[in-house]
């Protein structure tokens, strides 16, 4: 790995961290709280792709693993991750993996509007459906009211998605920060 990508990757886990300081919103009826830290790893996987993209979430879990409490809610320790925002973590860990693989799939021709569309279901829709289900076990709820009730997070990750990608279509052309 070079010496550009580890410094592309220390900024964008110092981003994560940064974004985990906006206080997270409650949601009376789920224990799962809105957050602004899900940017970051839109911004990762729209910027950074598969494999650096997939490194930034992984060395950031790394943190909340040994007891940083870099996640917005404040928790951290391996609990988090099979706890009711589980899934959504697990979510946050494929998400530049399938974006990155949808993106490669769609080849070269591809527009804002198609970047933004498989953004949102690799970042959005996946990490939102992922964490439904895991409530769903976790919690012992029905499926569907999981499903539903995890719509809440749908129109703030929907807006992040459209700052991710117009972010990056910006400075994508303007730092070396792509493959
Ligand atoms: C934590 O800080 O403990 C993690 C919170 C995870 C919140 C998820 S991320 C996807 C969805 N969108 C939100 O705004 N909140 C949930």
């Amino acid at each position: 790995m070079k010496h550009k990508d580890i410094a592309i990757i220390s900024l964008f886990i110092a981003l994560l961290i940064a974004l985990g300081f906006i206080p997270p919103l409650p949601v009376g009826f789920l224990p799962v709280p809105i957050v602004l830290q899900n940017l970051g790893v839109l911004l990762a996987a729209a910027l950074l792709g598969s494999k650096r993209g997939t490194i930034v979430v992984a060395l950031f879990f790394l943190l909340v693993l040994v007891g940083l409490p870099v996640l917005s809610s404040r928790s951290a320790g391996i609990a988090v991750f099979y706890g009711p925002s589980g899934g959504f973590l697990w979510g946050w860990l494929l998400a530049p993996a399938i974006y990155g693989l949808g993106d490669r799939l769609l080849g070269t021709h591809h527009g804002f509007w198609q970047r933004g569309i498989l953004l949102w279901l690799s970042g959005a829709v996946l990490v939102d459906g992922l964490g439904a289900l895991w409530l769903s076990i976790g919690l012992h709820m029905p499926l569907t009211s999981a499903l539903m009730a995890s719509l809440i997070f749908i129109p703030g990750d929907t807006l992040k998605t459209v700052l991710a990608t117009l972010v990056a279509e910006r400075v994508q052309h303007a730092l070396p920060v792509h493959d």
